[in-house]
């Protein structure tokens, strides 16, 4: 049977990657379409190492305006592109993909979503002076960037290779400063906001082991991991006072910016989505 005409017209998006089966993209960008009453597609395409160029290369014609990309394709989604906006520039990775005049553009909108994160779980966040980063990776550049843009004065970053977040400090200049990883319960003395980058603590990867003893008391604690939705350290933070913003939300606001694009209408992050997502996390034993 042929699809109803509104139907025909429809766009289609998608998220990309290798594996793409645990994506919950489609259950953010499905629930908007279906509450704003968009008559569009997102689905999970499974595009395996090497085979990047040619899904941009058919992806118009697949009918496709566009697609968010994930592990392994972020770094060659920004090398394929023809056009780039200066945050996936700085950020040297691609998250976020759509057709303009016939021309691939990819934007990055971790740092994005994570700054909206924080402004809506954790009004008046950028009052901090100070932020404590652990970890020095592609997370925590973006998280460094917006930390930089809302005002925080200084940033320790520390790290398991110091040499990364030397890298880092290095990239960002004089507010930014480099140290290893077990000088962390030093530097969080001073931390007005405290965030952890890492996979640690992620359902199936290595704990987080810090203790929080030096922390001050009405520093925020972030996390971006959200499998489980509340981490060791997000458990023990609020169980001594701290408020505690979670990774969830990062997730949810990356993914605002890509369907103004395709389907030209701006979602919110309701909370409804938000509990939607949450059940999901719980299914899989998060
Ligand atoms: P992402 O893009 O998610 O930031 P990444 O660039 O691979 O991913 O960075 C992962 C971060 O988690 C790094 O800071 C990494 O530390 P190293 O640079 O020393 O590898 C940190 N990380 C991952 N596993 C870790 C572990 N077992 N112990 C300490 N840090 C770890």
């Amino acid at each position: 049977m042929d699809p109803p005409v509104n139907q025909m017209s429809a766009r289609r998006a998608c998220v990309i990657g290798s594996p793409i089966a645990h994506s919950r993209s489609p259950l953010i960008h499905g629930y908007w379409l279906q509450t704003l009453g968009i008559p569009g597609s997102y689905d999970k395409i499974e595009v395996k190492p090497g085979e990047l160029a040619e899904f941009f290369a058919s992806m118009a014609e697949k009918g496709f305006v566009g697609c968010n990309v994930t592990v392994p394709h972020k770094e060659e989604a920004l090398k394929l592109a023809q056009r780039r906006t200066a945050r996936a520039e700085e950020f040297g990775a691609a998250n976020t993909i759509w057709i303009e005049n016939g021309e691939i553009w990819a934007d990055n909108t971790d740092s994005h979503g994570y700054e909206m994160s924080l402004d809506q779980e954790a009004p008046g966040w950028d009052t901090a002076r100070r932020a404590l980063v652990l970890g020095a990776g592609g997370a925590s550049r973006a998280i460094i960037a917006a930390l930089l843009r809302r005002g925080v004065e200084r940033i320790d970053c520390v790290n398991r290779s110091v040499e990364r977040a030397e890298a880092l400090a290095a990239l960002f200049g004089s507010k930014v400063h480099a140290a290893r990883f077990e000088e962390a319960p030093v530097l969080m003395k001073d931390a007005d906001l405290l965030v952890n980058t890492t996979a640690l603590g992620m359902r199936g990867k290595d704990p987080l082991v810090l203790p929080l003893e030096t922390l001050k008391t009405d520093a925020l604690v972030s996390d971006i991991v959200y499998v489980p939705l509340e981490t060791d350290l997000l458990r023990e933070a609020k169980a001594r006072g701290h408020r505690i913003v979670g990774g969830l939300g990062m997730l949810l606001h990356q993914a605002v910016p890509g369907f103004v694009h395709w389907f030209g209408a701006t979602p919110s992050v309701t909370p409804e989505l938000r509990a939607i997502l949450e059940d999901d996390v719980r299914k899989a034993g998060g």
